[in-house]
């Protein structure tokens, strides 16, 4: 057996988010698989489950946040977080490389834009890894013309109107952020965007086949190589990187239900609402009469628990036919046989796991990339509904009938099973990312 001093190195710096931590280490799974030692530098918040993953060295670095940081909105969290690992994420690789002198590269999270000057200042290769597709890739890099055209500050009467430097997109799909300062989304745009630039490469949880136009649109701007190798999680069946405890009683309950009859309803690991929207689609799924399972995160709903929000004798009225909990094994869930569809904020993670299970969508999206994913599931692959009003109970309902039980959510159905075959080709030769795989790895052995 190959000793751990045999093997090339590779140090991952991963970003505290749970859409961030799971795409980060699939990848250092991939690597792990292919011959690679593999350190993972972590901050103390959020920090990962070591014990899942006694194949990785891990190194936390203490990142300082106060209470109060943690809390605030995505965007400042980023901002803070950067400014206060620089100090100590340096005094960490420069330890480490003293030991491992012969590190391969560093792998990094794209919000981790403080990383720029890294190689110059530690003369080691830094990549990027990119947790959004390359649509949603291509709408961020365009950010500085989107400002300047005055298109992010959206007017309501504008909101249909096509985009004409991205094609498909309408003004309401541009990449918008939930910050309370806008001008805070342009400075983390700049700073990805110089990041990206100065790196060595950059890998994408995405695959080009799906995408093809965009990957040639964003060489011609972007000096560095690109290494489309998703979907991640389709490699090896990797341990969950969960930061929730995950209820794993949905699974029995799903054993109970009927095949393909069930709507699994999750909004990602940030995104909020309100009360009032919260209560339509409750009464959506509920008027629907299909069977549901829905995630309802801790403080999702602007300042309310859970019981307070609900209706009296809401649950019961519902006589199982509905299940909430506060996280979910959304994996196994969306590849149980009783799933039939999946009502998201079309993150970028849980609309490649769909897709990788065949299972169609309802889009919500709120900001950001989803938006963007949004309409390419409902008007370029055609593999969703997108819910582009107000949410309403009506809406919602109408949504989950014709995904479950209309012809037209048997078309939907139909097109999303050629995709998932898609996404299984693409990992095997000659398949695109499989390709791509062998070419990052020739790529960091060459360093
Ligand atoms: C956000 C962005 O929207 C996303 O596109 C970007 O790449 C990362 O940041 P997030 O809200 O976390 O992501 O959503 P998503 O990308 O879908 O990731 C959520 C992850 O949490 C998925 O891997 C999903 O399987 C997991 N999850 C979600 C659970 O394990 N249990 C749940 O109950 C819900």
């Amino acid at each position: 057996m190959e000793t751990r001093e045999t093997k090339p190195v590779i140090l991952l710096f991963t970003f505290p988010l749970q859409g961030h931590l799971n795409p980060m280490f699939q990848l250092a799974d991939i690597f792990f698989n292919r011959g690679f030692s593999i350190i993972v530098i972590h901050t103390e918040f959020n920090s990962p489950n070591s014990s899942k993953f006694p194949h990785f060295t891990f190194v936390s670095i203490p990142d300082g946040l106060s209470e109060p940081e943690s809390c605030l909105d995505v965007i400042e969290f980023i901002h803070v977080l950067n400014s206060k690992c620089v100090a100590p994420f340096g005094d960490c690789l420069k330890k480490l490389l003293s030991q491992e002198p012969t590190a391969a590269c560093v792998i990094v999270d794209a919000h981790w834009y403080f990383t720029d000057g890294l190689t110059e200042k530690f003369g080691i290769p830094r990549i990027v890894l990119r947790t959004v597709n390359l649509s949603a890739f291509v709408a961020f890099s365009k950010f500085h013309v989107l400002r300047e055209k005055g298109y992010l500050a959206l007017q309501e009467s504008k909101a249909d109107s096509p985009v004409p430097e991205l094609p498909y997109l309408r003004m309401k799909d541009l990449p918008w952020f939930q910050t309370e300062e806008p001008r805070s989304g342009d400075k983390l745009q700049r700073g990805t965007m110089k990041s990206l630039k100065s790196s060595s490469g950059i890998i994408f949880n995405a695959i080009q086949d799906l995408e093809p136009d965009q990957l040639d649109q964003s060489l011609k701007e972007f000096p560095v190589p690109f290494f489309c190798i998703g979907p991640f999680h389709r490699y090896i069946s990797a341990s969950s990187t969960s930061l929730l405890t995950q209820d794993m009683t949905c699974l029995s309950w799903l054993d109970k239900q009927e095949p393909n009859s069930v709507i699994y309803v999750s909004l990602g690991s940030i995104v909020s609402i309100d009360e009032s929207e919260f209560l339509e689609i409750a009464w959506g799924l509920r008027n629907s009469n299909q069977p549901f399972l829905w995630v309802v995160r801790p403080g999702s709903v602007h300042g309310k628990e859970l019981t307070e929000i609900l209706p009296k004798g809401f649950m019961e009225g519902l006589q199982g036919r509905g299940k909430i909990v506060k996280w979910a094994p959304q994996p196994e869930i969306l590849a149980h046989r009783a799933t039939g569809g999946f009502l998201t904020h079309c993150g970028w993670n849980s609309t490649l796991e769909a897709i990788c299970e065949a299972i169609p969508l309802i889009c919500k999206p709120s900001f950001g990339d989803q938006r963007v994913n949004a309409r390419y599931i409902s008007d370029v692959w055609k593999i969703g509904l997108h819910l582009e009003n107000k949410i309403e109970r009506l809406e919602i309902e109408n949504a989950v009938r014709t995904l479950m039980t209309s012809s037209e959510g048997e078309e939907i159905r139909k097109r999303i099973l050629l995709m998932k075959e898609t996404a299984e080709q693409c990992l095997k030769l000659p398949g695109s990312s499989f390709r791509n795989l062998e070419k990052l790895i020739a790529y960091i052995l060459s360093f």
